[in-house]
């Protein structure tokens, strides 16, 4: 992590950010750059136990943490944590709408359940938690940051789910951001591309997959992370002061090249999951 070569240590020291699926992944890495600038941590997820490993992960590089049991899809134990946050670390400055559900599946084996799943953790999810922080929000004048992906602006194989739900979460962010302007709230999301490690590119890509999708991006190799992390800093700090409705695409470029690599490698997975053979 280098995020202390590039912005002051103190940056968001005395700020209160909460991660929605903070637990893991790219969530814990956006948490991680926050905690390294000062800021005091809370994380939201499902399990306490993987809470508890980040909590410790966080507190390392200094942050006074604030962990809770919530569901994004249940509003009353957002709320609770939401609550317990600002007792434990006071309002809430930057909300990261970050927990989200995916799996490959080709739309005519997917059940209304299973597309409803995804749409209930990833957008509804978002709505709740930024619904449930924006008294918090408007007492600080904070802002949210979403975390979406390329699947909002171009079709991918097998994820028709991910796409409604995420095109779903950039056009409620630009709503946000044009009602809530006026509380001096910001709104942004994230695209990230492939990043590297995470639960997501686990359930998306092979290793042979990842490797032909790697040589499909302009810069040639996974994102990081801490490259996302670093993305939402900025999106959060004095510096995009005048940034409100924008999505912010970290890819490395690949959507420029389209979605046919992923295809092609997420048709592989399927059929080596159905057959057992590579
Ligand atoms: C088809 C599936 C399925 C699969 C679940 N379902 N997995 N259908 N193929 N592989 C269906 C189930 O059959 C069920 O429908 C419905 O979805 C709900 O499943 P549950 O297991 O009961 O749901 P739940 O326990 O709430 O778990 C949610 C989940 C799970 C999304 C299904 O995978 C999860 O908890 N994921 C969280 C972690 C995660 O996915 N991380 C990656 C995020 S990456 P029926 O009809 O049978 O009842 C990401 C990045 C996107 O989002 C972009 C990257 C570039």
């Amino acid at each position: 992590m280098n995020i202390t070569s590039y912005f002051s240590h103190g940056l968001f020291k005395g700020k209160t950010i909460f991660i929605t699926g903070g637990g893991s992944g790219i969530n814990l890495g956006i948490a991680k750059n926050f905690a390294a600038l000062g800021a005091s941590i809370a994380i939201c997820g499902r399990t306490q136990e993987k809470l508890d490993n980040a909590a410790v992960e966080l507190r390392a590089l200094g942050a006074k943490v604030c962990t809770a049991v919530a569901d994004v899809r249940e509003m009353a134990a957002l709320e609770a944590a939401m609550a317990k946050t600002k007792a434990e670390l006071g309002p809430i400055d930057v909300l990261v709408c970050g927990a989200a559900g995916n799996f490959l599946v080709p739309a005519e084996h997917l059940s209304a359940n299973g597309f409803r799943t995804v749409i209930d953790i990833d957008l509804m999810g978002s709505f709740n938690a930024s619904r449930a922080a924006f008294s918090q929000l408007q007492e600080t004048r904070g802002s949210i940051i979403f975390i979406s992906a390329g699947q909002a602006y171009m079709p991918y194989a097998y994820q028709v789910h991910v796409a409604a739900a995420k095109a779903g979460i950039d056009m409620m962010m630009k709503n946000l951001a044009l009602e809530w302007g006026k509380y001096g709230i910001r709104c942004n999301s994230i695209a990230p591309g492939p990043i590297e490690g995470t639960e997501g590119m686990k359930r998306l890509s092979s290793p042979d997959a990842l490797a032909q999708l790697q040589a499909g991006i302009p810069l040639g190799r996974l994102g990081t992370v801490d490259e996302i992390g670093q993305v939402a800093v900025f999106l959060a700090s004095p510096l995009a002061s005048y940034v409100s409705g924008s999505v912010l695409v970290a890819d490395g470029g690949q959507n420029l090249a389209g979605s046919a690599l992923f295809n092609i490698g997420a048709e592989k997975m399927m059929k080596t999951a159905a057959t057992g053979k590579k």
